[in-house]
């Protein structure tokens, strides 16, 4: 694949060397500011990680370059119907999440199958723990929020209150601990490092220039097909 790398920090140093690692090749890296028809013309997709505030903005364009985009960036959910309609209009897919690791995919597929299972059942309680480094700057994570959602459309007459710790430099641990008198079960999902956001951003990016494919799709979507 041809990928242009849209955001020049952590995640997407970690996007083109994964890429790279794996036969890809990273035609454009494209900071602030950068994003031209120009930029982008040697790209079969692109690959977005910024900031909340850039993000429906480079969206926006990407969609109206016709260029298909995976996106990682968290903190812009809200605009997803706009974004998504604008990615419909333009003919080409966009696939997001606030996490893309493999593990954290599944541990919500699993968290959405718990819930289903307690629901109306008043000898459980549940919640959620996330904890990340210290310049992490938004609360709870996305990846947190998600899960809170999916347990929520599960099991709507239950709470799932979420407790967010920052610190040090964890990369992110996210804990669902599901509680009846006398047990506790423990769903954990600990990304070790940053490697495994990007290999799922890389996946994505396959999935979606595989097939014609238009509108927003979620990450599940492109590795386990539609939720259930
Ligand atoms: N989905 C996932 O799996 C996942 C995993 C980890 C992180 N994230 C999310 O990914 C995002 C980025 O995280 P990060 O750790 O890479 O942050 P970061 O190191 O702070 O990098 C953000 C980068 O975006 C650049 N930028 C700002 N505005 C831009 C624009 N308009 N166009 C292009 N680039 C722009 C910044 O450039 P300047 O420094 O020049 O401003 C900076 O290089 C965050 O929202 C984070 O929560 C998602």
């Amino acid at each position: 694949m041809k990928i242009a790398v849209v955001g020049p920090g952590r995640m997407g140093r970690a996007v083109s060397e994964s890429a790279r690692e794996s036969g890809h090749e990273v035609v454009a890296e494209i900071g602030a500011g950068g994003l031209s028809p120009d930029a982008v013309r040697k790209a079969e997709v692109a690959i977005e990680f910024t900031v909340p505030e850039a993000a429906c903005r480079n969206l926006e364009r990407l969609a109206e370059l016709g260029v298909p985009t995976v996106t990682g960036t968290t903190g812009w959910y809200d605009a997803l119907p706009e974004i998504g309609a604008a990615f419909e209009a333009a003919g080409v897919g966009l696939v997001y999440a606030p996490n893309f690791s493999l593990g954290a995919l599944l541990m919500t597929r699993l968290a959405g199958e718990a819930g289903r299972l307690m629901a109306g059942r008043p000898e459980f309680s549940a919640w959620l723990v996330e904890t990340h480094h210290a310049r992490k700057l938004d609360a709870p994570s996305g990846t947190a929020e998600r899960l809170r959602r999916t347990l929520r459309e599960a099991d709507p007459d239950r709470d799932y209150p979420v407790t967010s710790l920052r610190g040090g430099t964890v990369p992110g641990t996210h804990e669902l601990v599901i509680d009846a008198a006398g047990e506790e079960l423990v769903l954990r999902h600990t990304a070790r490092d940053r490697s495994i956001f990007a290999r799922g951003a890389v996946l994505a990016a396959q999935w979606l220039i595989a097939e014609p494919r238009r509108g927003a799709f979620d990450f599940g979507t492109s590795i386990f097909g539609p939720n259930p």
